[in-house]
């Protein structure tokens, strides 16, 4: 009876529209949260930062809004009617229209949510973790990313998939920072360029080896990588290596001596990168500890370093954002077909164009087209009167080239991003493997050529292995294009 009587004037005086506006914020805010709960509670399922951004920010603000705007109404309702309030308010029974009023509200609110967020937020859980959301919605942030992503072999796997991934526990962690992302996003905070490494990247064990793991992989692979000369008429040289993978359960080749049971490798970065790494520990099939040091590194134990221990992302570190250095990437485009080669000195055209500085997306779509026909109007103005069709179609390849790796917007230029795959490019295996002595003595992180790989050919026009094996044509590259 007691709480009836507090009760009733309460539902009296909000009984206005402000106040009872509060109670349809409140209630579908509430609804809304315990709906999804399922999507963002379950295991085993990679759910995206952004629907934590809805749970944990978004409707806590509508809820806790609708929670003010109840007493704020009454507080409004009590002063206009000041004077004209009764003395005893109706008691709350169904013969009280406003508490009927009042029900019926919040009947109608709970219905309607049940019935339209049920079905919404299922749709909007799964949007969330799109690829599309991700790589889209902040489209100048992520860019770079969503660019480099479409043209790699893992261009159908998820971006959950490598950074977040099932499990409750990243999941919390990814809520934060993606709703740190949202803000600093949208109130124009983030770093240009991205920085690498991103700090609270899932373990590898816990992302790549669901679909990767490293027993799957063994034995040696053949790569063949393809160059073209700076001559008047570039010619294409191949490059033919033996990659001693190894892997399985073994301690053989690349794989096995950094991920073999047991083995662990553990290193001190100097630099946030992780460019420059003057200590290293490895520990052995036997279990036994080897510490090598760079040159010059006087210090017993890593010091104040950061400390990593290495796994695939430590090799693999662009599995899916992929920028290249301009020759790199010029050669691929050549040996796709997709500039003339007959056009004379087109690499070293390209080239120059490509390296130039542009200072916005829209000044390189313009200027690189401009600037590689320049080129030919000025050394060969009768090319450029039969060949017009073909120079258009090189200057636009290379455009394309520049596109997938530059991005003037977000300071992405060529080699920002360094690629620990090799050691031509960047550092890469060689920020370890340098010849450094252990401190036992007797051991050495090696650089012998043929630690890792074994050289078949190195920039030969016609590699005897290549056409031994019959591959040796140019149709094994999209040189015959349109041919
Ligand atoms: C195959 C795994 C994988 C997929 C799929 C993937 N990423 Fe990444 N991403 C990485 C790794 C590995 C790094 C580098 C991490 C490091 O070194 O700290 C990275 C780095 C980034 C960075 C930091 C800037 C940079 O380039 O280093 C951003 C931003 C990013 N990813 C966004 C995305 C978006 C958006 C998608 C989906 C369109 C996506 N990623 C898909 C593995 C992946
Ligand atoms: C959801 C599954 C999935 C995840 C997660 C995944 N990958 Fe892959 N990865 C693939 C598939 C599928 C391919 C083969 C694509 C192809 O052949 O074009 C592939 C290919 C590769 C290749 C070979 C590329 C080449 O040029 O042949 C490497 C290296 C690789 N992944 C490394 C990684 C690393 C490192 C991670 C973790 C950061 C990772 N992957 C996470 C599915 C995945
Ligand atoms: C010490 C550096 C290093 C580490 C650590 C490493 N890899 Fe590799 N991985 C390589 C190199 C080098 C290649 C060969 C690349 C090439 O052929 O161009 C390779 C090749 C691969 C391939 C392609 C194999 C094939 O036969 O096509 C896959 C997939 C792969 N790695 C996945 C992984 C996964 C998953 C992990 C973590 C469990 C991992 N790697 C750890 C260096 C490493
Ligand atoms: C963080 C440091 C580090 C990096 C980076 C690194 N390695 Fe290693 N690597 C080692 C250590 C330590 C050993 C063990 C040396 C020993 O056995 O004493 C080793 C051993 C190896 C071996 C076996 C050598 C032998 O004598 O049998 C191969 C092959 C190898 N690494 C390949 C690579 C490749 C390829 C890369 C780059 C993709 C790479 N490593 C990057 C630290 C590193
Ligand atoms: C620690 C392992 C390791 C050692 C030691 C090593 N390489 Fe490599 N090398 C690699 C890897 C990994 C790649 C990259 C393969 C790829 O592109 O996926 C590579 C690529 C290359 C390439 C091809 C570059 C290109 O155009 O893409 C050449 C050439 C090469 N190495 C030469 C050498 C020479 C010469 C030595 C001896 C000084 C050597 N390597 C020692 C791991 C090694």
């Amino acid at each position: 009876m007691k709480f009836k009587q507090w009760l009733a004037p309460l539902v009296y005086l909000a009984s206005n529209w402000i106040s009872l506006i509060g109670v349809v914020l409140v209630t579908t805010a509430g609804i809304l949260w315990i709906l999804l709960i399922p999507s963002t509670m379950r295991g085993g399922h990679a759910t995206g930062p952004y629907i934590g951004i809805l749970q944990f920010m978004m409707l806590p603000a509508v809820f806790f809004a609708g929670l003010a705007l109840i007493p704020l109404g009454m507080w409004w309702f009590k002063k206009r009617n000041k004077g004209r309030l009764p003395e005893r308010f109706p008691p709350l029974d169904f013969d009280n229209p406003r508490f009927r009023r009042l029900l019926a509200f919040l009947g109608a609110t709970t219905m309607a949510n049940l019935v339209i967020g049920g079905s919404l937020t299922y749709k909007a859980v799964s949007y969330m973790e799109s690829v599309n959301f991700c790589g889209q919605t902040c489209h100048v942030v992520m860019k770079p990313e969503f660019t480099a992503y479409q043209n790699s072999p893992h261009s159908r796997v998820e971006c959950v998939s490598c950074h977040i991934g099932p499990g409750a526990n990243w999941f919390v962690k990814s809520k934060i920072s993606g709703s740190w992302q949202v803000i600093s996003v949208s109130l124009n905070l983030y770093p240009r360029p991205i920085p690498t490494p991103i700090e609270n990247l899932r373990p590898a064990r816990e992302t790549c080896e669901v679909c990767h793991w490293p027993q799957k992989y063994g034995g040696d692979r053949l790569r063949i990588i393809n160059s073209f000369t700076d001559d008047e008429r570039p010619k294409l040289t191949r490059t033919v290596l033996l990659m001693h993978i190894g892997g399985g359960n073994g301690y053989e080749g690349i794989h096995g001596a950094h991920m073999g049971p047991g083995v662990e490798v553990r290193y001190a970065h100097s630099d946030k990168q992780r460019q420059k790494i003057p200590w290293v520990e490895y520990t052995g099939k036997e279990g036994k500890k080897f510490v090598f040091k760079a040159d010059g590194y006087k210090e017993e134990g890593p010091g104040n370093m950061d400390v990593r221990t290495m796994d695939c992302m430590d090799c693999h570190n662009r599995p899916s954002h992929t920028y290249e250095l301009p020759e790199r990437a010029l050669n691929k485009a050549m040996a796709a077909g997709d500039l003339d080669l007959e056009l004379p000195f087109v690499r070293k055209a390209s080239l120059e164009v490509l390296k130039q500085k542009y200072a916005t997306t829209q000044e390189s779509e313009r200027e690189i087209v401009r600037r590689f026909k320049a080129y030919y109007e000025k050394n060969y103005p009768e090319l450029v009167k039969t060949k017009a069709a073909s120079i258009d179609r090189s200057a636009r390849a290379v455009l394309a080239v520049f596109s997938r790796n530059v991005f003037p917007e977000m300071n992405v230029n060529w080699g920002n991003y360094p690629n620990n795959i090799g050691h031509t490019d960047f550092d890469g295996c060689f920020r370890c493997h340098d010849e450094r002595p252990s401190t036992s003595g007797g051991r050495t992180i090696p650089q012998d050529c043929e630690t890792c790989h074994k050289m078949l050919a190195q920039d030969e026009e016609a590699p005897k292995v290549l056409t031994d094996l019959g591959l040796g044509h140019s149709w094994q590259t999209g040189l015959d294009k349109g041919k």
